[in-house]
């Protein structure tokens, strides 16, 4: 946290983004005062007067004469964006109707005096407009990774952390409980013991998990959450074991980050999926996991998935669509398909000149993108109604 002045704030909202605004805080009781009695005002002018007055305030603190910003150590508080309380201010001045102030009036109230959640995550649907870095296109560019704390980036097939970082505030709150079934590196675990969320993640590789151990304690963990690792195939282990320890049944968020078949050869295990045959049989395990996995899903929370395709003897394979139709196959719905630029690997960037020669001798695209793709599980089992 940065001080500009004895008054201002500049305060990053999210430790993983670099973006900071700057902060007001107000004296919450008088603020709702104010907009209270606006509310109560008949008078389009009188309104559109007081809110120039209060952007004043807002805009020098010198302004203020009815002690807005009054914060005595025991008093109500609120912080608040300032570009974006001046943007709410600027509506109401913009009102052709008292009417249509009113109800500008009434929505900032509420989203000063209340909190609005859905089930699945802990967005403040009336504070929405603070959540920009929280992504809702389809498209996704990251030019970096985040490459803090823990996070090193040391293992080759890591997902960057704004991945699990995005899915769980999508769809997880405080205390839900994530599973990771094809850990890595661990980055999953790592962005959950910041996030404040239960971890447990499955890994074949007992080196990767000794590896990933490490970093994942080396995290600091402000929320006293649990970080569980368990070394095994995901098709077959048991998961109730682990989940009975914790008094919990269900997880509400199943992240699958699966080899893109053999792109990368992760180990000489014969259950490693990138160890399968052909594509039948790395979609036939992949299935088993995604089976072995799924009763432990809580019904209508998410499974990500992030996968990317493949190119092999002069064809595009399409491993991400083949393993949305395995889930598909389950009780999920899609919800969403993001496409995710990929970062180039240095061994690519070397060798630039000439996959572009041979994508033009060859006729085809070099790859630059994997996908996200987010399922649903049912509330209702959909295969029921199939005979
Ligand atoms: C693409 S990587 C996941 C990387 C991870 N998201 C990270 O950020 O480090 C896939 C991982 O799945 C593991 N794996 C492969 N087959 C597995 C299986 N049957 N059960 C559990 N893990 C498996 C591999 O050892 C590898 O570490």
């Amino acid at each position: 946290m940065k001080a500009n002045n004895s008054n201002q704030i500049t305060l990053p909202i999210d430790e993983n983004f670099t973006t900071s605004y700057k902060i007001i805080i107000l004296n919450k009781t008088k603020f709702l005062e104010e907009l209270e009695k606006l509310e109560n005002s008949e008078k389009l002018d009188t309104i559109k007067n007081q809110i120039i007055s209060l952007k004043a305030i807002i805009n020098n603190y010198s302004n203020d004469f009815i002690g807005l910003i009054n914060i005595n150590m025991n008093g109500d508080t609120i912080s608040l964006r300032t570009d974006i309380i001046i943007d709410e201010l600027d509506q109401i001045l913009k009102s052709q109707t008292l009417e249509r102030a009113k109800y500008y009036i009434k929505r900032l109230k509420n989203s000063i005096d209340k909190v609005k959640t859905n089930k699945i995550n802990d967005i403040n649907l009336l504070k929405w407009k603070e959540y920009n870095d929280v992504l809702t296109d389809s498209l996704w560019i990251f030019d970096k990774r985040d490459a803090s704390g823990s996070h090193l980036g040391w293992y080759w097939g890591n997902f960057i952390p704004q991945i699990p970082y995005q899915m769980m505030m999508r769809y997880t709150k405080r205390n839900d409980w994530v599973l990771d079934c094809f850990l890595g590196s661990g980055t999953t675990l790592i962005e959950s013991k910041r996030l404040g969320r239960n971890g447990i993640g499955i890994e074949l590789n007992p080196k990767v998990v000794d590896e990933a151990k490490k970093y994942i304690d080396a995290e600091p963990n402000k929320f006293n959450v649990i970080s569980e690792i368990l070394i095994g195939d995901s098709r077959k282990i048991d998961l109730k074991p682990i989940l009975n320890k914790y008094n919990i049944n269900q997880v509400q968020l199943l992240i699958m980050h699966p080899p893109y078949h053999d792109i990368i050869q992760f180990s000489n295990d014969s259950n490693d999926l990138s160890n399968s045959e052909n594509t039948e049989s790395f979609l036939k395990k992949f299935g088993e996991v995604v089976d072995n996995m799924t009763p432990f899903l809580e019904k209508g929370r998410y499974l990500a998935l992030v996968i990317g395709d493949k190119y092999s003897k002069g064809e595009w394979i399409p491993l991400g669509f083949y393993c949305m139709n395995e889930i598909l196959k389950r009780p999920y719905i899609l919800k969403s398909i993001i496409v995710k630029n990929f970062e180039e690997t240095r061994a690519k960037r070397n060798q630039k000149e000439l996959w572009r020669y041979r994508a033009l001798v060859g006729g085809f695209y070099i790859f630059k993108h994997e996908y996200i793709m987010l399922f649903k599980k049912n509330e209702v089992n959909k295969n029921a109604f199939i005979e």
